[in-house]
């Protein structure tokens, strides 16, 4: 499965929503000191920056595999980031960091073990890993009703062999991949969240950019058709047009 790319340009206008929970994320952590700190899947660096504003780190690193996100987190160049292409899945470095952390990207990771075994081999012993992403839960996500959607006789045609491109796992699979990882697992807490968007075609706009590795499968002019159809039926399962709910489970581990 290739990793679909992201317009980081077009993602950095429409991100208000992954901006505040880039906030909230970056004032929850726990940095120590002068800590050279390594961002998985950083996308277009804005959280990267917030976390290298803390006045205690020194340091970061963000790495992302689509060269569109990296290309917009150098075009906003910070003097104690680096921003480098790499898939979290064989990421290596030859200085460990003082803490690792992720936020939104490892629900797009097929090989979870290898992605939280590549963090915990990137820290030092006795470091931080603090990951954030979509889990599994009772009530379908935005993905899978894309996915559903993507399968349905109405689209076959262009979905032939398509696999649902996100993992959404149990807290309790993440615990456990955790630990096969090599991690010690200090909190794994789910919060259900609910963005408005104020708008059905602001929601649908958000929608658009984040399901590119459905629309890279279709014809441009039915990419509106495609997103319309999941916004409406996921409408079924929250009651609203405009409103996204999803969850959140914030794992925080570190390497004994
Ligand atoms: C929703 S964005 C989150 C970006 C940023 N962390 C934020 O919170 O704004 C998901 C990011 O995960 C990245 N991603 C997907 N597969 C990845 C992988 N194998 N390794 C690292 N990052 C990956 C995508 O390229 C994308 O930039």
């Amino acid at each position: 499965m290739t990793t679909p790319d992201w317009d980081g340009d077009r993602y950095a206008e429409i991100a208000t929503l992954q901006h505040d929970l880039g906030r909230r994320f970056a004032a929850e952590l726990s940095p120590p000191p002068n800590a050279r700190v390594l961002d998985a899947g950083c996308g277009d660096g804005f959280v990267t920056r917030l976390i290298a504003d803390r006045p205690e780190v020194a340091e970061v690193v963000g790495f992302d595999p689509s060269p569109l996100m990296i290309r917009a987190a150098r075009d906003d160049a910070h003097p104690s980031i680096e921003f480098i292409e790499g898939d979290v899945t064989t990421f290596t470095t030859a200085q460990p960091f003082d803490l690792a952390v992720s936020l939104n990207a490892l629900h797009w990771v097929h090989d979870s073990v290898a992605a939280l075994s590549r963090l915990r081999e990137a820290v030092h012993p006795g470091a931080a890993v603090v990951c954030q992403f979509v889990p599994e839960g009772e009530r379908p996500s935005v993905e899978d009703v894309a996915f559903s959607v993507a399968t349905a006789p109405a689209w076959a045609d262009w979905f032939g062999g398509f696999g649902a491109p996100h993992v959404h796992r149990t807290r309790g699979e993440w615990r456990d991949i955790a630990t096969s990882a090599g991690l010690v697992v200090d909190d794994a807490t789910e919060r259900d969240l609910a963005w408005d968007f104020g708008s059905a075609a602001a929601f649908r706009a958000w929608c658009a950019l984040g399901f590119t590795a459905y629309t890279d499968r279709l014809p441009p002019e039915r990419h509106d058709e495609f997103v319309t159809r999941v916004t409406d039926e996921y409408g079924r399962v929250t009651g609203s047009d405009q409103v996204f709910r999803f969850l959140q489970l914030r794992l925080a581990s570190h390497r004994p």
